[in-house]
C-alpha cells in the first residue's frame, strides 16, 4: 500500500498532510510513502527531511496521484474550492482519500468527489469521542486558531496585554472578551491569560461555563436560554432570529467594555450568527480590535470582510481565513499525527478495511463505489435515502 502526499494547492496554504516524522510509524505498519517534490516546504520540512526517514520524493503532482493506493490531503477539493477541482481527473476507483473534504458545503462537490469512484474520508466528520482524540484534526487546527488569533490582536492592539507595575506608573491589563467557547475559543482563553490580559467569555451552551473558569476566564452570563443548546455531538445547535436578536443586545455592553473581540461562534453546516452588529463596533473604544474566526462562514461579526484587515469606526476587524495555516509547521505536525492515527485505524494487516460497523469509519466515510454514502450528508442535502 502506498501513501501519497500532494502539495497543497489552495492559494496561500502552507501546511502539509504528513511531516517526516510520522512515516516510521506508517513504514512499520506496511506502508509506503511517497511525497510530491516541495509538499513540506512551506511548513519547514524540506525533501530531505522525507528522503531521511524513508520516504519517496515525486517530482509531479500526477505521479503522486498514480502511485498512491491513499491520498492524504489537507484541504481536498471542498474545502479547496479555488484550485481543488482540478485533483478530480487524478482521482481513481477504489484509492482512498482522506482531508478536510468540506461534507456539508455543496451538494455539488460531493457528487463530484463521488463520480471519482474514490473512497473519501472527511475529516471533519469525526465523532465527538474520546476513542476518536487523537484523529480529531479539527480540534487540532481550531486549538491553532485560537492561539493566532490572540497574537494577531495582540499585535494589532495599540496597547499591552498585561498588567504592569513600573517607575512610571500602573498598566491596566488588556480585556479581551471570546465569543463561543469551543476549542478556538478555549485557546484563545488560555493565550490570552499567558499574556496577561483579563478574559472573558461567552458561549450559548451552559457546558461551556465550567471550561471557561477552569481557564481562569471569567464566564459572561446572559440572561437568555437557547433551546436544545447542544446536539449529541457536542455540537451547538442553530436558534432562531429572535435569539440571536436579543444576544446581540444583550451583549452590546460587555463588546463596548473590551479592548479585543474574538469571535469564534459557529454552528456545523450553517452560516455562522451575526452576534456582533455595526453599531457595536462603533461603541468600542478606538484602537479596539475584532478577530473573526467564523470569517470563513460569513462572520459573527456584521462588517467582517472575508480574508481582509479593515479598519471601520477605529476598531481593526481581522476576518483572516485558513488561519491554521498561517502556523504551517506545528499544524501540519498535529495533522499529520491525527490523519496517521486514523489511517492507521483503517488498517489491518498492511491494508484497508472498510469496516462500517465501527463508528468512526461510517462517520467519517463520504463516499464510495461512486455514491455518497453518508447518512448525515445524505439528510443533510436531502438526498434520498441509499437503499441497500
Ligand atoms: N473528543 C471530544 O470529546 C471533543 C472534541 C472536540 C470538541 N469537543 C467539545 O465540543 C464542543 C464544541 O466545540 P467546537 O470547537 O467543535 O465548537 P464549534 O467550532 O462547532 O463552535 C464554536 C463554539 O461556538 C458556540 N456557539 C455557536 N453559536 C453560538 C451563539 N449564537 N452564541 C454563543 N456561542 C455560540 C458553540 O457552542 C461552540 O462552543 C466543546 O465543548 C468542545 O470542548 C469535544
Amino acid at each position: 500500500m502506498i501513501v501519497g502526499v500532494p502539495k497543497e494547492g489552495f492559494p496561500g496554504e502552507r501546511r502539509v498532510a504528513l511531516v517526516p516524522m510520522v512515516i516510521p510509524s506508517l513504514l512499520k505498519a506496511g506502508f509506503e510513502v511517497v511525497v510530491e517534490s516541495g509538499a513540506g516546504a512551506g511548513a519547514g520540512y524540506p525533501d530531505a527531511e522525507y528522503l531521511g526517514k524513508g520516504g519517496k520524493i515525486l517530482a509531479e503532482r500526477a505521479e503522486v496521484f498514480k502511485a498512491a493506493d491513499v491520498v492524504l490531503q489537507v484541504l481536498c477539493y471542498g474545502s479547496n474550492d479555488v484550485t481543488g477541482k482540478a485533483d478530480l481527473p487524478l482521482l481513481r476507483p477504489g484509492q482512498v482519500l482522506i482531508g478536510f473534504l468540506r461534507p456539508l458545503g455543496s451538494v455539488e462537490t460531493v457528487l463530484g468527489i463521488a463520480a471519482t469512484g474514490a473512497t473519501a474520508f472527511s475529516i471533519e466528520l469525526m465523532p465527538r469521542t474520546t476513542r476518536a482524540q487523537s484523529m480529531d484534526a479539527l480540534s487540532s487546527m481550531a486549538t491553532i486558531c485560537g492561539y493566532k488569533a490572540v497574537l494577531l490582536a495582540a499585535d494589532r492592539l495599540p496597547r499591552l496585554f498585561p498588567m504592569l507595575t513600573t517607575a512610571a506608573g500602573t498598566i491596566t491589563p488588556a480585556r479581551v472578551l471570546i465569543i463561543g467557547a469551543g476549542v478556538a475559543g478555549l485557546f484563545a482563553i488560555a493565550t490570552a491569560r499567558r499574556l496577561g490580559a483579563v478574559a472573558s467569555a461567552y458561549d450559548m451552551r451552559p457546558a461551556a461555563k465550567e471550561q471557561v473558569q477552569s481557564l481562569g476566564g471569567r464566564f459572561v452570563e446572559l440572561p437568555i436560554e437557547a433551546k436544545d443548546a447542544q446536539d449529541s455531538r457536542g455540537y451547538a445547535q442553530a436558534q432562531d432570529e429572535s435569539f440571536y436578536l436579543r444576544q446581540r443586545e444583550l451583549l452590546g455592553r460587555v463588546v463596548a467594555e473590551s479592548d479585543v473581540v474574538i469571535t469564534a461562534a459557529v454552528i456545523p453546516g450553517k452560516k455562522a450568527p451575526v452576534l456582533v452588529t455595526g453599531d457595536m463596533v462603533e461603541k468600542m473604544a478606538p484602537g479596539s480590535v475584532i478577530v473573526d474566526l467564523a470569517a470563513e462562514r460569513g462572520g459573527n461579526c456584521e462588517l467582517t470582510r472575508s480574508n481582509q484587515v479593515i479598519v471601520e469606526h477605529d476598531v481593526t476587524i481581522i476576518g483572516y481565513i485558513n488561519l491554521a495555516s498561517a502556523v504551517p509547521y506545528h499544524a501540519s505536525q498535529m495533522y499529520a499525527r491525527n490523519v496517521t492515527a486514523f489511517l492507521l485505524h483503517l488498517t489491518q494487516d498492511a491494508k484497508i478495511e472498510i469496516n462500517t460497523q465501527d463508528e468512526i469509519t461510517r462517520e467519517t466515510l463520504v463516499t464510495q463505489g461512486g455514491n455518497v454514502v453518508n447518512t448525515r450528508v445524505r439528510e443533510f442535502f436531502s438526498l434520498p435515502a441509499k437503499v441497500g
